[in-house]
Protein backbone atom coordinates (compact mmCIF):
# COMPACT_ATOMS: atom_id res chain seq x y z
CA UNK A 1 0.00 0.00 0.00
CA UNK A 2 1.02 3.54 -0.47
CA UNK A 3 0.93 6.02 2.11
CA UNK A 4 2.23 9.91 0.97
CA UNK A 5 3.14 11.16 4.01
CA UNK A 6 5.18 8.80 6.87
CA UNK A 7 5.51 10.16 10.39
CA UNK A 8 8.37 9.04 12.21
CA UNK A 9 7.73 10.29 15.76
CA UNK A 10 6.02 10.30 18.88
CA UNK A 11 2.79 9.40 20.92
CA UNK A 12 2.14 10.90 23.95
CA UNK A 13 -1.03 10.43 26.54
CA UNK A 14 -1.64 13.92 27.48
CA UNK A 15 -2.88 14.29 30.98
CA UNK A 16 -4.09 18.10 30.85
CA UNK A 17 -4.63 20.41 33.58
CA UNK A 18 -6.49 23.72 33.13
CA UNK A 19 -5.29 26.58 35.40
CA UNK A 20 -5.92 30.11 35.84
CA UNK A 21 -1.87 30.69 35.14
CA UNK A 22 1.09 28.20 35.50
CA UNK A 23 2.29 27.67 39.07
CA UNK A 24 5.72 28.92 40.48
CA UNK A 25 8.57 26.74 41.66
CA UNK A 26 6.98 24.85 45.20
CA UNK A 27 3.54 25.85 44.47
CA UNK A 28 0.21 24.40 44.74
CA UNK A 29 -2.77 25.81 42.99
CA UNK A 30 -6.07 25.26 42.31
CA UNK A 31 -7.13 24.17 38.69
CA UNK A 32 -10.43 24.27 37.06
CA UNK A 33 -10.68 21.03 34.57
CA UNK A 34 -8.70 18.14 34.20
CA UNK A 35 -8.72 15.82 30.99
CA UNK A 36 -6.74 13.05 29.17
CA UNK A 37 -6.08 13.09 25.37
CA UNK A 38 -4.25 12.20 22.32
CA UNK A 39 -0.91 14.23 21.47
CA UNK A 40 2.48 13.59 21.06
CA UNK A 41 4.17 15.79 18.14
CA UNK A 42 4.79 12.95 15.56
CA UNK A 43 1.24 11.62 16.24
CA UNK A 44 -0.14 15.30 16.35
CA UNK A 45 1.21 15.87 12.68
CA UNK A 46 -0.26 12.92 11.44
CA UNK A 47 -3.50 13.27 12.93
CA UNK A 48 -3.50 16.84 11.33
CA UNK A 49 -2.61 15.48 7.72
CA UNK A 50 -4.70 12.64 7.82
CA UNK A 51 -7.48 14.89 8.78
CA UNK A 52 -7.11 17.29 5.69
CA UNK A 53 -7.35 14.70 3.49
CA UNK A 54 -3.37 12.69 3.50
CA UNK A 55 -3.19 9.26 3.08
CA UNK A 56 -0.48 8.76 6.31
CA UNK A 57 0.89 6.53 8.09
CA UNK A 58 2.74 6.36 11.28
CA UNK A 59 6.24 4.66 12.66
CA UNK A 60 6.13 4.42 16.89
CA UNK A 61 6.44 2.93 19.48
CA UNK A 62 3.67 2.63 22.39
CA UNK A 63 3.72 0.63 25.49
CA UNK A 64 2.07 -3.21 26.34
CA UNK A 65 -0.74 -0.83 28.47
CA UNK A 66 -3.66 0.40 28.03
CA UNK A 67 -2.72 4.06 26.87
CA UNK A 68 -0.80 2.07 24.10
CA UNK A 69 -3.92 0.34 23.20
CA UNK A 70 -6.17 3.10 22.93
CA UNK A 71 -3.92 4.95 21.37
CA UNK A 72 -3.30 2.89 18.57
CA UNK A 73 -6.87 2.97 18.19
CA UNK A 74 -6.93 6.08 17.84
CA UNK A 75 -4.48 6.28 14.78
CA UNK A 76 -7.29 4.01 13.30
CA UNK A 77 -10.32 6.02 13.72
CA UNK A 78 -8.10 8.77 12.06
CA UNK A 79 -7.71 6.68 9.04
CA UNK A 80 -4.02 6.09 9.93
CA UNK A 81 -2.37 2.96 8.99
CA UNK A 82 -0.92 1.55 11.82
CA UNK A 83 1.16 -1.17 10.08
CA UNK A 84 4.31 0.41 11.69
CA UNK A 85 3.50 1.06 14.77
CA UNK A 86 4.47 -1.24 17.30
CA UNK A 87 3.99 -2.26 21.08
CA UNK A 88 7.08 -2.91 23.56
CA UNK A 89 6.98 -4.23 27.19
CA UNK A 90 9.74 -2.88 28.23
CA UNK A 91 8.96 1.03 28.64
CA UNK A 92 5.47 3.05 29.56
CA UNK A 93 3.58 4.64 26.79
CA UNK A 94 4.95 8.25 26.57
CA UNK A 95 3.25 10.76 29.05
CA UNK A 96 2.82 14.58 28.81
CA UNK A 97 1.78 16.75 31.78
CA UNK A 98 0.56 19.70 30.24
CA UNK A 99 -0.98 22.94 32.33
CA UNK A 100 -2.78 25.36 30.41
CA UNK A 101 -3.32 28.38 31.46
CA UNK A 102 -6.57 31.20 31.10
CA UNK A 103 -4.81 32.99 28.05
CA UNK A 104 -4.09 29.44 26.23
CA UNK A 105 -0.37 29.47 26.78
CA UNK A 106 1.06 26.18 28.17
CA UNK A 107 3.55 24.36 29.96
CA UNK A 108 4.73 20.50 29.00
CA UNK A 109 6.59 17.92 30.89
CA UNK A 110 7.66 14.67 28.34
CA UNK A 111 8.26 11.04 29.45
CA UNK A 112 9.06 9.76 26.33
CA UNK A 113 8.92 6.16 27.40
CA UNK A 114 8.39 3.71 24.38
CA UNK A 115 8.97 6.45 21.89
CA UNK A 116 12.84 6.12 22.84
CA UNK A 117 12.60 2.72 21.96
CA UNK A 118 11.89 2.77 18.46
CA UNK A 119 14.57 1.89 16.55
CA UNK A 120 16.29 0.32 13.44
CA UNK A 121 13.92 -2.96 13.30
CA UNK A 122 11.09 -0.33 12.84
CA UNK A 123 12.73 1.87 9.94
CA UNK A 124 14.11 -1.04 8.10
CA UNK A 125 10.31 -2.36 8.36
CA UNK A 126 9.12 0.87 6.82
CA UNK A 127 11.36 1.42 3.81
CA UNK A 128 9.44 -0.17 1.36
CA UNK A 129 6.70 2.50 2.44
CA UNK A 130 8.92 5.29 2.76
CA UNK A 131 10.27 4.72 -0.48
CA UNK A 132 6.91 5.59 -2.26
CA UNK A 133 6.16 8.46 0.25
CA UNK A 134 5.90 12.25 -0.86
CA UNK A 135 6.89 13.64 2.17
CA UNK A 136 8.61 11.90 5.60
CA UNK A 137 7.95 14.41 9.09
CA UNK A 138 10.19 13.53 12.15
CA UNK A 139 10.49 15.62 15.17
CA UNK A 140 12.66 15.42 18.79
CA UNK A 141 10.59 13.51 21.05
CA UNK A 142 12.39 10.08 19.63
CA UNK A 143 15.92 9.10 19.72
CA UNK A 144 17.45 12.02 17.61
CA UNK A 145 19.73 8.65 15.98
CA UNK A 146 16.11 7.08 14.77
CA UNK A 147 14.97 10.86 13.57
CA UNK A 148 18.50 11.38 11.65
CA UNK A 149 18.21 7.63 10.07
CA UNK A 150 14.73 8.58 9.16
CA UNK A 151 15.32 11.49 7.41
CA UNK A 152 18.83 10.18 5.72
CA UNK A 153 16.47 7.33 4.26
CA UNK A 154 13.87 9.67 2.81
CA UNK A 155 16.93 11.85 0.89
CA UNK A 156 18.01 8.53 -0.28
CA UNK A 157 14.73 7.61 -2.09
CA UNK A 158 13.70 11.34 -2.81
CA UNK A 159 11.21 11.96 -0.52
CA UNK A 160 10.71 15.68 0.87
CA UNK A 161 11.23 15.84 4.31
CA UNK A 162 9.86 18.78 7.01
CA UNK A 163 12.17 18.26 9.71
CA UNK A 164 10.66 19.74 13.31
CA UNK A 165 13.35 20.23 15.83
CA UNK A 166 11.02 19.97 19.13
CA UNK A 167 12.23 20.12 21.84
CA UNK A 168 15.16 22.03 20.65
CA UNK A 169 18.16 20.96 22.26
CA UNK A 170 21.06 23.74 21.57
CA UNK A 171 23.33 21.40 20.47
CA UNK A 172 21.39 19.80 17.59
CA UNK A 173 23.31 17.36 15.23
CA UNK A 174 24.67 19.60 12.14
CA UNK A 175 23.30 16.68 9.91
CA UNK A 176 19.34 17.61 10.86
CA UNK A 177 19.64 20.92 8.82
CA UNK A 178 21.45 19.38 5.94
CA UNK A 179 18.54 16.98 5.83
CA UNK A 180 15.92 19.14 5.90
CA UNK A 181 13.58 20.38 3.10
CA UNK A 182 11.43 22.68 5.35
CA UNK A 183 13.41 23.24 8.99
CA UNK A 184 10.32 24.88 10.61
CA UNK A 185 10.33 25.68 14.17
CA UNK A 186 8.55 28.10 16.59
CA UNK A 187 10.26 31.24 18.11
CA UNK A 188 11.33 30.01 21.19
CA UNK A 189 12.80 26.65 19.42
CA UNK A 190 14.90 28.76 17.21
CA UNK A 191 16.13 30.73 20.41
CA UNK A 192 17.49 27.61 21.41
CA UNK A 193 19.24 26.35 18.54
CA UNK A 194 20.84 29.91 18.34
CA UNK A 195 21.01 31.11 21.60
CA UNK A 196 19.31 34.44 20.72
CA UNK A 197 16.44 36.17 21.64
CA UNK A 198 13.67 36.05 19.17
CA UNK A 199 10.44 38.47 20.19
CA UNK A 200 9.84 40.34 16.62
CA UNK A 201 9.32 39.24 13.01
CA UNK A 202 12.46 41.27 12.78
CA UNK A 203 14.51 38.91 14.73
CA UNK A 204 12.41 35.73 13.13
CA UNK A 205 14.16 36.96 9.98
CA UNK A 206 17.33 37.46 10.91
CA UNK A 207 17.46 33.94 12.78
CA UNK A 208 15.87 32.23 10.20
CA UNK A 209 18.84 33.19 7.92
CA UNK A 210 21.05 31.95 10.36
CA UNK A 211 18.87 28.68 10.17
CA UNK A 212 18.79 28.72 6.34
CA UNK A 213 22.82 28.98 6.88
CA UNK A 214 22.93 25.63 7.89
CA UNK A 215 22.40 23.77 5.06
CA UNK A 216 18.28 23.47 5.19
CA UNK A 217 16.33 23.82 1.57
CA UNK A 218 13.73 26.64 3.26
CA UNK A 219 13.12 27.56 7.28
CA UNK A 220 9.69 28.37 8.35
CA UNK A 221 9.93 30.21 11.73
CA UNK A 222 6.31 30.30 13.67
CA UNK A 223 5.71 33.19 15.85
CA UNK A 224 2.00 32.11 17.35
CA UNK A 225 -0.43 35.17 16.59
CA UNK A 226 2.09 36.66 14.54
CA UNK A 227 2.32 33.87 12.07
CA UNK A 228 5.57 32.54 10.71
CA UNK A 229 8.60 33.66 8.57
CA UNK A 230 9.41 31.90 5.71
CA UNK A 231 12.55 31.51 3.41
CA UNK A 232 14.54 29.17 1.07
CA UNK A 233 17.75 28.95 -0.05
CA UNK A 234 16.34 29.98 -3.70
CA UNK A 235 15.04 33.08 -1.84
CA UNK A 236 16.75 33.88 0.67
CA UNK A 237 15.23 37.13 1.55
CA UNK A 238 12.69 36.36 4.81
CA UNK A 239 9.23 36.90 4.51
CA UNK A 240 6.41 37.39 6.91
CA UNK A 241 2.94 35.68 7.11
CA UNK A 242 0.67 37.11 8.98
CA UNK A 243 -2.28 35.17 10.77
CA UNK A 244 -6.12 36.80 11.03
CA UNK A 245 -6.86 37.66 14.32
CA UNK A 246 -8.60 34.69 17.03
CA UNK A 247 -9.90 34.34 20.47
CA UNK A 248 -7.18 31.18 21.52
CA UNK A 249 -8.80 29.21 23.72
CA UNK A 250 -6.02 26.52 23.74
CA UNK A 251 -2.70 26.70 21.86
CA UNK A 252 -1.08 23.67 22.79
CA UNK A 253 -0.40 21.42 19.43
CA UNK A 254 -0.99 24.52 17.58
CA UNK A 255 2.69 23.75 15.68
CA UNK A 256 2.11 20.48 15.15
CA UNK A 257 -1.25 21.04 13.51
CA UNK A 258 0.49 23.46 11.42
CA UNK A 259 2.96 20.86 10.67
CA UNK A 260 0.73 18.56 9.82
CA UNK A 261 -1.13 21.03 7.03
CA UNK A 262 2.20 22.09 5.88
CA UNK A 263 3.13 18.19 4.63
CA UNK A 264 -0.87 17.64 3.25
CA UNK A 265 -0.26 20.71 1.29
CA UNK A 266 3.14 19.45 0.18
CA UNK A 267 2.33 16.56 -0.75
CA UNK A 268 -1.06 16.98 -2.89
CA UNK A 269 -0.22 20.79 -3.85
CA UNK A 270 3.62 20.58 -4.83
CA UNK A 271 3.49 23.39 -7.08
CA UNK A 272 2.70 26.07 -3.99
CA UNK A 273 5.16 28.38 -3.32
CA UNK A 274 5.90 27.96 0.17
CA UNK A 275 4.68 31.62 1.29
CA UNK A 276 1.11 29.79 0.24
CA UNK A 277 2.33 26.44 1.96
CA UNK A 278 2.76 28.53 5.00
CA UNK A 279 -0.10 31.15 4.68
CA UNK A 280 -2.57 27.84 4.27
CA UNK A 281 -0.70 26.22 7.43
CA UNK A 282 -1.49 28.87 9.49
CA UNK A 283 -5.37 29.26 8.79
CA UNK A 284 -5.58 25.53 9.80
CA UNK A 285 -3.37 26.04 12.76
CA UNK A 286 -5.57 29.24 13.75
CA UNK A 287 -8.48 26.68 13.95
CA UNK A 288 -7.06 24.82 16.39
CA UNK A 289 -6.34 27.39 18.84
CA UNK A 290 -9.41 28.25 19.29
CA UNK A 291 -10.68 24.68 20.40
CA UNK A 292 -9.44 22.83 23.45
CA UNK A 293 -7.21 20.21 23.70
CA UNK A 294 -4.72 19.02 21.02
CA UNK A 295 -5.80 16.34 18.66
CA UNK A 296 -9.55 16.86 19.66
CA UNK A 297 -9.00 20.89 18.60
CA UNK A 298 -7.97 19.60 14.77
CA UNK A 299 -10.31 20.47 11.68
CA UNK A 300 -10.99 18.19 9.38
CA UNK A 301 -11.16 18.77 5.39
CA UNK A 302 -14.87 19.94 6.08
CA UNK A 303 -13.94 22.21 8.65
CA UNK A 304 -12.05 24.56 6.57
CA UNK A 305 -13.04 27.42 4.75
CA UNK A 306 -13.93 27.30 1.05
CA UNK A 307 -10.63 28.94 -0.28
CA UNK A 308 -8.65 26.30 1.02
CA UNK A 309 -10.19 23.61 -0.37
O1 LIG B 1 3.19 19.86 20.65
C1 LIG B 1 2.22 19.50 21.59
C2 LIG B 1 2.54 18.15 22.16
O2 LIG B 1 3.76 18.24 22.85
C3 LIG B 1 1.55 17.62 23.16
O3 LIG B 1 0.54 16.87 22.58
C4 LIG B 1 2.42 16.82 24.11
O4 LIG B 1 2.18 15.45 24.01
C5 LIG B 1 3.85 17.16 23.73
O5 LIG B 1 4.46 16.15 23.02
NA1 LIG C 1 -6.25 23.64 20.60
Amino acid sequence: EAYDVVVVGSCMTDLVSQAPRLPRVGETIHGHKFFIGFGGKGANQCVQAARMGAKTAMVCKVGKDVFGDNYIQNFKNNGISTDYVEQTGDAATGAATIIVNDTGENAIVIVAGANMLLGDAELLKMQGALSHAKVLICQLEISPDTSLKALRAAREHHVKTIFNPAPAVPDLSPEFYKLSDIFCCNESEAEILLGETVATVEDAGKVSLKLLGRGCGSVIVTLGSQGCVVLSAQDSCPKHIPTTKVTSVDTTGAGDSFIGALAFYLAYYPSLSLEELARRANVVAGLSVQKEGTQTSYPYQRDLPEELL
